[in-house]
């Protein structure tokens, strides 16, 4: 019978603290039971002590989701503890994630002490944290870095204390897969009372080997894997959560198997994208654009003879049905309904009525809708509650003429109207914003995709905007891209305006 791996999704603690993916409430809940009905065994649902915002998190999460554990993320420390535990009390199944750094680099330089003093803290947290709940992780901070032989110490000390996983996490991205699983292999094979706990896999990917580390630490005796959806997280990211699926789905003479239910994958994927203003990378394995395209003449024609020339996995198994993709104005509302139910977003009656309109609007314009468009109309409709909103823009330009843009933004429900010249319609455009929004930001990224390849397709525009030194996204799609670049704009500035 094959072995059971545990899948812990961070998409909402280590995910979430990237800057500029910073979600509302509401949209933690959509992620979190996007998350359960996927399969997730764990959710790490925020920190606690760091903010209230995290603290109500966990709390609505938990009472949210009914299946997953709910987790949250603790220092090694009693105050932590106990806002975390105060936090979980409505969580169907709860697990404090407490821990402290074990690399002799944080031992002395971030915590000024020893390897002794160490063991002593990770204990002492355990036990504590043992008083609020049965279920206890330990994370061993930079045991990527760690000596093994120290590293077998504090895993010993932290079972025999009562945890219940250990956590061994890559935290810089530094191993080679070969050198984790050998990690991995020594602990199971060094520490007393190891099989007491589950050891548990948290890679980043500095290097770009979270996967390939996560792979190694599994088949070195791992069972739970530290992921997230889209490989999002601090710097590089984490171990995307669709990779290690898949790949257990696929080697099937591995003997591993998930609870993943892999056809939720794709939807997750834009649901998490959408939400966090965070594009996909294109070539990304498994959610890109194109991962299951095939463009050289050579490829295509080995795929009409045979999928399996060249896939390896069957595109519907992730939840992308090739034939659904596209929708156009003949398109009815249950289609539509069908699609976004595929996409992972649920509307009401008076939901659907809007986006259906909307949905006609747009494919007066464009003819194919697929499903960016689609995401890109339900996030509209959400935004236009915002406090900000473009009411209208009009810009001239051309060649040997400098840009002129008349805005008007409605500030809750107020008109304000400014026009400025540029170097350029979308430069223009942004000056008679920021004459009306008169905030300090500076734009960082301003990026602009076109969704498929025709002149009146729905340009994306993902923009970070800095202002107080804090990055915030914005995300807007339209087809005529002036006005795409001035909603993302605006998008990202509704994140800081209150
Ligand atoms: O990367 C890391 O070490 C972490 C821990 C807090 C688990 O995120
Ligand atoms: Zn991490």
């Amino acid at each position: 019978m094959s072995e059971k791996l545990y899948i812990f999704d961070t998409t909402l603690r280590d995910g979430e603290q990237v800057p500029g993916c910073q979600l509302n409430t509401v949209e933690k809940i959509e992620v979190a039971r996007a998350l359960e009905a996927l399969g997730v065994d764990i959710i790490e649902a925020g920190f606690p002590v760091s903010s209230p915002g995290d603290f109500n998190s966990v709390v609505t999460i938990s009472k949210a989701v009914t299946w997953p554990t709910i987790c949250a993320l603790t220092r090694a420390n009693e105050n932590d503890i106990k806002v975390a535990a105060e936090a979980l009390q409505y969580a169907k199944h709860k697990r404090i994630h407490t821990g402290i750094g074990t690399s002799d680099y944080h031992i002395k330089y971030k915590f000024n002490s020893t390897r002794e003093e160490i063991i002593e803290r990770a204990v002492a947290a355990v036990k504590y944290a043992k008083k609020y709940v049965e279920d206890v992780e330990f994370y061993a901070e930079d045991a990527g870095r760690t000596d093994n032989e120290y590293l077998a110490r504090v895993v010993e000390a932290v079972i025999k204390a009562g945890a219940t996983v250990v956590n061994i996490p890559d935290t810089t991205g530094y191993c080679l897969p070969e050198e984790f699983g050998r990690k991995i292999r020594f602990l199971k094979e060094n520490v007393k009372g190891i099989d007491k706990a589950i050891i548990a896999t948290h890679c980043h990917n500095d290097l770009g080997m979270a996967t390939a580390n996560t792979i190694s630490g599994i088949l070195n005796g791992a069972r739970q894997a530290e992921v997230t959806i889209n490989g999002i997280g601090e710097r590089a990211g984490n171990t995307s959560l669709e990779e290690v699926a898949m790949i257990f789905k696929s080697h099937k003479e591995l003997d591993i198997e998930t609870n993943i239910n892999t056809q939720k994958i794709y939807s997750t994927s834009r649901l998490v994208s959408s939400l966090m203003s965070m594009p996909v990378q294109p070539n990304k394995a498994i959610v890109g654009r194109n991962a299951f395209a095939h463009s050289s003449g050579i490829h295509q024609d080995g795929v009409l003879k045979n999928r399996e020339n060249y896939e390896i996995i069957d595109p519907r198994d992730v939840g992308i049905d090739e034939n659904s993709i596209v929708l156009t104005a003949r398109s009815g509302r249950a289609a539509l309904k069908h699609r976004l139910h595929i996409l992972g977003v649920e509307l009401d009656k008076k939901g659907l009525d809007k986006a259906y309109e909307d949905f006609l609007k747009l494919a007066d314009r464009k003819k194919d809708i697929n499903d960016d468009d689609l995401l890109m109309l339900v996030g509209k409709a959400r935004s236009e509650n915002a406090r900000i909103t473009l009411d209208y823009l009009q810009v001239t330009s051309g060649v040997g003429v400098r840009s002129v843009a008349s805005v008007g933004l409605l500030i809750a429900g107020e008109r304000f109207e400014a026009a400025a010249t540029g170097n350029g319609p979308v430069d223009a455009a942004i000056k008679a914003v920021k004459q009306i929004i008169h905030r300090q930001m500076t734009i960082q990224e301003f990026l602009i995709q076109a969704i498929t390849k025709g002149s009146d397709d729905v340009g994306k525009v993902h923009m970070a905007v800095a202002h107080d030194g804090v990055h915030y996204n914005g995300f807007a799609a339209n087809t005529d891209i002036v006005a795409a670049s001035v909603e993302a704009f605006i998008d990202a500035i509704n994140k800081f305006v209150h």
